[in-house]
């Protein structure tokens, strides 16, 4: 299992969400967050306003995961958004107590 982190423009959200639910990735967790790449923020902010999405996937997802976000947030432009894939231990559904790969979709 991994979580593909995606942080990505509010613009583009929308979009992600509808693409990742159209090709069988319907369960994630996504929340605003502020931050900031490799040119920094736009003079006066510091910090930009973005969306982070996360989603705990099968390993034989990662990569379908990661071409639909890209397919769907991709515009050529600096801030275009950043993935992270981060190894995942275990997985528990609270309410039957199935684990690993049974308990994400
Ligand atoms: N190394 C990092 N660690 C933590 N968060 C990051 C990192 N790089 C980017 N981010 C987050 O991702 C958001 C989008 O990053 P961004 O798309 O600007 O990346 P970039 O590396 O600057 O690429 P680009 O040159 O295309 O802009 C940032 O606002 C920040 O929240
Ligand atoms: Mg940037």
């Amino acid at each position: 299992m991994k979580k593909v982190e995606a942080i990505i423009r509010g613009n583009d959200f929308n979009r992600v969400k509808n693409a990742l639910k159209q090709v069988g990735i319907v369960p994630l967790t996504a929340y605003p967050v502020q931050g900031r790449g490799v040119q920094g923020g736009v003079p006066p902010y510091d910090l930009l306003p973005k969306i982070k999405l996360e989603v705990v996937v099968k390993d034989k997802d990662v990569e379908k995961v990661i071409e639909t976000i890209i397919r769907n947030s991709r515009s050529g432009v600096p801030g275009d958004g950043k993935i992270f894939v981060i190894p995942v231990e275990d997985a528990i559904r609270v309410r039957t107590g199935e684990k690993g790969n049974e308990a994400l979709y």
